[in-house]
């Protein structure tokens, strides 16, 4: 009895189905109690859905119904659609950060991916690290790949106001503290802001990791900015069920797609959009699982002299809804001209220029040219200093110009729990000019680099109208948020960073223009300190969260862990019975 004899034998899916002895039995006829016919296990391509649907990841309840939308498309072109779970990341649900769990969800799509008789893939996400996680782990398998995302939530209304996810989460927040809203109209702004299902509506980091997965070609044009709800969303969807197919026809490729160019493309992107800090440590994980030489610094580097075009929320006024409606993303490329490498490869067959040839830019004010920008210089700032000896970040546009360049003594919080029994104490001693300083927030310290760099003001500061101040962390923020805030700091503070050795009334220095945040504290006084410092103890006995700690690289190199670099490709050399 052959053991391929058949279907195509060139598709990966053959490797079970195509054999006719005992393995191909089993494979084949536990599938055909969901009612499929003989010839679907004959040489047609096998699509995987891998879908971050959840309940409980409310930014992707609705990605059900997409999925069936892409199975149209995969079914239309030949292949055949079978969707499947991976781990799904609900960042307004998770406890005590989804981010915790980006490399664990990875993980699980990894090795769904491979140990799968499939021979393409659709990654269905939506919500902060779900896009990055199954990218994470799809370009460790290395077979065809989409990115679908599930698109943002329609323009919140509140009063007669457009209200932004997040972004104005933070700035009801202060104002009730301040006494300026009541707590009753804070309530009431809930069900506004979420009027629709999706993702964040603001240039957060859903919408930004959308928009730049769409830059660096691994989408469909127009992933970026379609709102969840919008019927286009659905052909978009469609389009791409029937595109996977060909792409494993063609046997294209991430690590085709996702190249050095890609993510040089991305960085300016995300420049051009105001996006999400988060991008930072995304891209460097996804780069690292493909080997790409990219690195904290290209991100300072390439996205020197780029613009701020798009006038979206945190950084702008706009939301995602007017940004589809005004171009989206291939205007923004097409504007950015000779900074995109326009040859760059996309998983539609064409290369970015000729995908953005084609575009247009609605109005004038959501998507500006380059030759009437909101800012001339949009790059994340990368920061060194003695304070950040392998880098700290922060995002000009979304901060206060006045404070790019600023000297002030740090007040100083040990942990999270430190702030929040501290900032508001009427006796503590914090004036407008000074730095807080937050440690233990870090990918280990935490675990898990939650969002909590956008520290809250002081109330009696903001009883005086003050708005935002110097602040600065091992911590990740919103990228719906805004401030003068400087994050990721690496070393983190419990791995022994000097961040943990920063005292109350030290003075720290910072020049955004120079890159260097600095500790003007002298080197022996650092030495002096450093002996006397001691770890924390490390909490996580067992688990996964031991597993993270214990391999959890610092934020400079993406936060993955350090057995997951690289690509183990798609074989698997063992039968299961
Ligand atoms: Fe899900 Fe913002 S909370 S995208």
């Amino acid at each position: 009895m052959s053991d391929q004899a058949v279907g195509d034998p060139e598709l990966r899916s053959a490797r079970w189905y195509g054999k006719l002895d005992r393995d191909g039995f089993i494979h084949r006829s536990w599938m055909k109690s969901d009612g499929y016919p003989d010839d679907l296990f004959g040489g047609r391509p096998m699509i995987g859905i891998c879908s971050s649907w959840s309940d409980l990841t409310p930014c992707n309840s609705h990605l059900d119904d997409l999925a069936e939308h892409v199975k149209r498309g995969v079914w239309e072109a030949g292949g055949v659609p079978l969707v499947f779970p991976a781990m799904s990341l609900g960042e307004t649900q998770l406890l005590p950060t989804a981010m915790l769990f980006r490399n664990l969800m990875s993980m699980a799509v990894e090795e769904s991916i491979r140990g799968n008789p499939i021979d393409g893939v659709v990654l269905l996400g939506g919500c902060d690290k779900n896009t990055p996680a199954q990218l994470m782990g799809a370009a460790s398998v290395d077979l065809p790949t989409i990115v679908l995302s599930g698109g943002p939530k329609l323009s919140g209304q509140y009063r007669g106001e457009r209200i932004g996810s997040g972004t104005d989460v933070w700035r009801f927040s202060e104002s009730v503290r301040a006494g300026e809203m009541s707590a009753a109209d804070f309530m009431a702004a809930e069900a506004c802001m979420s009027r629709s299902k999706g993702f964040c509506n603001t240039m957060g980091t859903a919408s930004t990791m959308a928009c730049l997965v769409e830059a660096m070609g691994i989408t469909l044009p127009q992933n970026g900015a379609i709102p969840a709800v919008d019927s286009r969303r659905a052909v978009l969807a469609h389009l791409t069920g029937r595109r996977i197919v060909d792409l494993v026809r063609e046997d294209l490729r991430p690590s085709q797609i996702l190249t050095e160019t890609a993510f040089a493309n991305a960085v300016r992107v995300c420049a051009a959009i105001g996006g999400s800090t988060n991008a930072v440590v995304h891209l460097l994980a996804i780069a690292g699982r493909l080997g790409v030489p990219f690195t904290l610094a290209d991100w300072d580097r390439l996205g020197k002299g780029v613009p701020l075009l798009v006038n979206l929320m945190p950084a702008g006024d706009h939301l995602m809804e007017d940004f589809y409606y005004a171009g989206g993303v291939p205007a923004v490329m097409q504007e950015l001209g000779d900074l995109i490498d326009t040859e760059a490869p996309t998983v539609s067959g064409a290369s970015v220029a000729e995908q953005v040839a084609h575009s247009e830019r609605f109005g004038s004010d959501v998507i500006h040219t380059v030759a009437d920008p909101l800012q001339d210089e949009a790059g994340i700032a990368v920061l060194h200093g003695n304070l950040a000896p392998d880098g700290a970040i922060i995002k000009p546009v979304a901060a206060t110009a006045a404070l790019l360049q600023h000297t002030g003594r740090a007040v100083v919080f040990e942990s999270i729990e430190d702030f929040k029994a501290r900032i508001d104490d009427p006796d503590l001693e914090v004036d407008a000019d000074a730095i807080l300083v937050l440690k233990g927030c870090g990918p280990q310290g935490y675990p898990g680099m939650p969002e909590v760099g956008n520290m809250p003001l002081p109330r009696k500061l903001l009883e005086r109208g003050i708005t935002d101040m110097v602040r600065i962390s091992d911590a990740r923020m919103s990228g719906t948020a805004y401030g003068t805030v400087i994050l990721q700091v690496s070393p983190e503070s419990a791995a022994g960073g000097p961040l943990a050795l920063v005292r109350n009334g030290d003075v720290i220095s910072l020049d955004v223009a120079g890159r260097s945040v600095h500790l003007d504290v002298s080197d022996d006084e650092l030495e002096e300190r450093r002996t006397a410092w001691q770890p924390p103890p490390v909490e996580q006995e067992r688990g996964y969260a031991r597993l993270y700690v214990d391999h959890v690289q610092q934020a400079n190199l993406g936060a993955d862990f350090d057995f997951l670099l690289g690509s183990s490709g798609s074989e698997v050399k063992r039968e299961s019975h």
